[in-house]
């Protein structure tokens, strides 16, 4: 495995047609950290998340991961490498079973023995899904629903994790609950977890480090808590 030396991105682009959605983004995300990527509607979250996995081509600009450019590698190159994304929306096949979903999400890169292995482990972190294990993923709660997202994600041992608004459309209470998972996969696995989120207080309760996009472009950066603290912050995220 190589040294963890985080994720590093540098003037990156991304374009689709005549609009830009990502315009010149530098961050560095440092192993073993939460970094928050926060903005409103439009701002590029989703499409700077997809450029790091592959899912959006970056039209100029470097993608580097512990030292290795992968910003040219295929979106399958770059999950061997230990890159994890749950896309926006709660993507799951609706009408597969919870444990369908969760083996779709190991035979992606894995044909071999040891499923029972990481959907016990799944079943352990949430007991909850136990008793949903053949139901339809589409008749699940959203919390629910965001849990098995989770559990497909890390079922590989992901080295990093992209989050693309894991709080979106779900209760107070649940949010807490997904966050709280959230942060002990980062301190307990060391995973490098980058998330998106509209909701920048709730992300900030966790991040150690954030950014503000807004129009493609980052418009502020720095350590969560001063992020955090920050009044002005709202209203440059709010700007759309
Ligand atoms: N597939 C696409 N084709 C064309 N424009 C897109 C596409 N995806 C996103 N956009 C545009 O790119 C901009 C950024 O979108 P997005 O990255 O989804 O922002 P966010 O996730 O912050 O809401 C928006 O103007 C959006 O309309
Ligand atoms: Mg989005």
């Amino acid at each position: 495995m190589p040294d963890q030396t985080g994720l590093e991105i540098q003037g990156l682009e991304v374009r689709y047609g005549p609009v830009q959605a990502v315009r010149g983004v530098s961050l560095r995300a440092e192993p073993g950290t939460i970094t928050a990527i926060l903005g409103a509607n439009g701002a590029g979250k989703s499409s700077l998340m997809k450029a790091i996995s592959g899912l959006a081509p970056a039209s100029a600009g470097r993608i580097t991961l512990d030292g290795e450019d992968i910003t040219k590698l295929s979106p399958h190159e770059r999950a061997r490498r230990g890159l994890s994304h749950a896309l926006e929306g709660r993507r799951l096949f609706h009408r597969m079973s919870v444990e369908e979903n969760l083996r779709v999400a190991w035979d992606f890169r894995n044909r071999g023995g040891g499923f029972k292995t990481v959907a016990d482990r799944v079943y352990e972190q949430f007991p909850m899904l136990t008793a949903r294990r053949n139901t339809p993923a589409g008749m699940l709660s959203g919390g629910q629903q965001q849990m098995v997202i989770l559990s497909a994600a890390l079922i590989h041992e992901p080295r990093y994790l992209l989050l693309d608004e894991p709080s979106l459309g779900l209760a107070p209470v649940i949010v807490q609950q997904i966050f709280g998972f959230i942060e002990s996969v980062c301190r307990e696995r060391r995973t490098t977890i980058i998330l998106c989120e509209q909701v920048a207080a709730i992300a900030l309760r966790v991040a150690h480090a954030g950014c503000v996009l807004r129009r493609g472009q980052v418009v502020r950066s720095g350590e969560a808590a001063a992020l955090a603290a920050d009044p002005t912050l709202s209203a440059a995220y709010l700007g759309g």
